[in-house]
């Protein structure tokens, strides 16, 4: 869910909305905002549906005009998506608004508790239950700071919750633990937002605050402090994004857009970390005894972030012989894994609060490891709660479906691979600075397939529309690229995909194979991994001999793909390990023009929010 929360001089109804429009890629399955006007009175208006709809009704029956707020974009968890169950909640007197974005795991037993007392709910959700006790205990002591004090320590789960109250004007108190949340300074104002993304167009000033933490802002305050009342100081920090680059500019959709930023993003991801072909990461300065003595690595993630790390194991297993395993974060924390001090625990993940990844990291840290954060975006909870962070500088990523993030993952891991290669002695001087070479060459190619193939995938991705399953074969590096290609069809086409790795093909997979059933298979380059390639190549007479429609991604000049090939995607030469970042553009592409063709919203798939904070 999204969060913002608005307090100042301005019309409020607004800023809340634009927040929102920014936020909206965390949820859309409703939205809403409750706005204290100038005569004391609580207004609020929310319905079930994108942001558009909230709009459209306010646009036609305008709320009162008011300079305290707060809004919400859902993501549904308890409750369907509909008008009763989008946020925000009120209290049972109709004077205090709530939003919230977590899970209340304790919410049954509370709800008991006020259904007992003579409470009828108006909605499914356990915000309601927040709502009602928030109202009974700011009727007791007339101050909402109090109020939070005394539920706060009553939940259990993750939460945040902003909350207004019409006898308290100008003031929007929030409280957090495990749920996102940070402060927005502004002159005579402040916000709140789930991310800086609800505020980055009037302030880059931002305070990151901790867990188990309340925070209250008036126009010219912000007071943090713990649940039981000891004040906090928050950590201040500028907001590197620009405001622009979160808007679509002319593109046709923010995936489009991000898509055609992956150079950027590989590029940007390594400027200031060479010197002199070394990398140097400034980030962990003070960490190579660490480096030197860890004896094993996991890395932990989901989705598109957890095939980055797949990618990723390869390279780091390769330069720095310490022995890598990757894991998705929800599986991890559940099976008692062997972790201990010698342990470096490298999580990734775009928004930084993917709730599974970070439960991951805060069980690996008490059970001793060491972790590290791959993170795309600055004062988010994972790399807080992380020893050490390296941020990728992919930009703001707005499309639910990840692109430019996941070639920055990649990248900030071979940066990370390569450095503890050195600092362990396993790479020489030379072999590291060959490799720091072909990452440096890696942008000006991902353009080269933008301007040469996008056209042509997207032609032939029109004559796919009416598709039913894709299949997606890869080997080595290719495997995760295959799982990452079905990943996103899946998630924005609607489209059966899977990924395998092509050497299991012959054990099991290839009964799929039926006439005319589509395959992409990722080919390892023949110069630099010829065994491979042949097998490969081996796999792909097979799946055709069977009727596949078999479409190649490999490398210019490979010749014996050619009789074989339905449609050929090229890709510019490049070492084993530097073919996946190249490899999967025109996956993303092909993706995209998919569910362009069958006219879906690229940008907000059903189902899905890009920042999942609910385990
Ligand atoms: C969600 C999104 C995926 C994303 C995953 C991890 O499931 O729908 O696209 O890959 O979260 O997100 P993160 O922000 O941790 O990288």
């Amino acid at each position: 869910c999204g969060i913002v929360g608005y307090v100042g001089p301005r019309p409020s109804q607004d800023i809340l909305i634009s927040g929102l429009a920014r936020l909206e890629y965390r949820g859309y399955d409703s939205a809403g905002i409750a706005v204290i006007d100038a005569d004391g009175g609580l207004g609020m208006r929310k319905r079930a549906g994108k942001l558009q709809v909230l709009r459209d009704d306010l646009a036609a029956h305008p709320l009162p005009a008011g300079t305290t707020g707060i809004g919400h974009t859902r993501w549904a968890t308890h409750g369907g998506p509909t008008d009763a169950n989008a946020h925000p909640h009120l209290a049972d007197d109709g004077k205090l608004a709530v939003i919230h974005n977590g899970i209340i795991e304790n919410f049954a037993e509370l709800k008991d508790e006020l259904l007992s007392g003579g409470y009828t709910f108006v909605s499914e959700t356990d915000t309601e239950v927040a709502a009602v006790l928030l109202g009974r205990e700011f009727q007791a002591s007339g101050d909402l700071v109090a109020a939070f004090r005394a539920v706060a320590s009553r939940l259990e789960g993750a939460f945040t919750l902003l909350a207004v109250h019409q006898d308290q004007p100008g003031v929007v108190v929030g409280a957090r633990r495990n749920s996102p949340l940070v402060i927005g300074l502004g002159e005579g104002e402040n916000f709140l937002g789930s991310d800086v993304a609800a505020f980055v167009e009037h302030t880059r000033n931002a305070l990151a605050i901790g867990q188990d933490q309340i925070v209250v802002i008036t126009p010219d305050s912000v007071e943090v402090s713990s649940f039981d009342g000891t004040p906090v100081e928050a950590e201040p920090f500028e907001v590197v994004w620009d405001a622009s680059a979160a808007e679509k500019g002319g593109w046709p959709s923010f995936m489009a857009k991000e898509v055609s930023e992956e150079p950027e993003a590989v590029a940007n991801t390594i400027r200031g970390r060479i010197h002199d072909g070394a990398v140097v990461i400034p980030e962990l300065a003070g960490m190579d005894d660490l480096f030197a003595g860890i004896r094993r690595v996991i890395i932990i993630a989901c989705g598109t972030a957890a095939y980055a790390g797949q990618t990723g194991k390869y390279a780091l297993e390769q330069w720095t012989r310490v022995p890598v395993d990757v894991e998705l974060a929800h599986e991890f924390r559940y099976r008692d894994p062997v972790i201990g001090e010698d342990t470096l625990v490298v999580s990734i993940s775009q928004s930084g609060e993917t709730m599974d990844t970070l439960m991951a990291v805060k069980y690996a840290r008490e059970r001793g490891a060491k972790t590290l954060s791959i993170c795309n975006t600055q004062g988010a909870t994972i790399p807080r709660e992380s020893d050490a962070v390296v941020y990728t500088h992919a930009g703001p990523e707005v499309a639910v479906a990840s692109t430019k993030a996941f070639v920055a993952q990649i990248t900030a891991l071979y940066l990370l691979a390569l450095h503890i290669g050195r600092v362990r002695g396993v790479l020489s001087g030379a072999e590291s600075a060959d490799h720091v070479r072909e990452l440096e060459a890696v942008p000006p190619k991902i353009s080269r397939v933008l301007a040469e193939e996008q056209a042509h995938i997207e032609q032939f991705s029109r004559w796919m529309a009416d598709t039913q399953s894709v299949l997606f074969l890869g080997r080595h590096v290719g495997y995760p690229i295959a799982l990452e290609g079905a990943l996103k069809l899946k998630e924005i086409s609607y489209i059966h995909a899977e990924g395998f790795a092509a050497g299991e093909l012959k054990h099991g997979p290839i009964a799929l194979i039926e006439p005319g059933q589509p395959v992409f298979v990722i080919v390892p380059s023949p110069r630099e991994s010829a065994e491979l390639h042949k097998k490969v190549v081996s796999n792909i007479q097979e799946i055709r001999a069977r009727g596949a429609r078999v479409i190649v991604v490999a490398e210019e000049g490979d010749a014996a793909v050619l009789p074989f090939a339905d449609e050929v995607l090229r890709i510019p030469l490049a070492g084993p390990f530097f073919e996946p970042l190249l490899a999967v553009v025109p996956l993303h592409i092909f993706a995209m023009g998919l569910a362009t063709a069958k006219g879906l919203d690229v940008d907000q798939p059903r189902n899905l929010a890009k920042s999942v904070t609910v385990e």
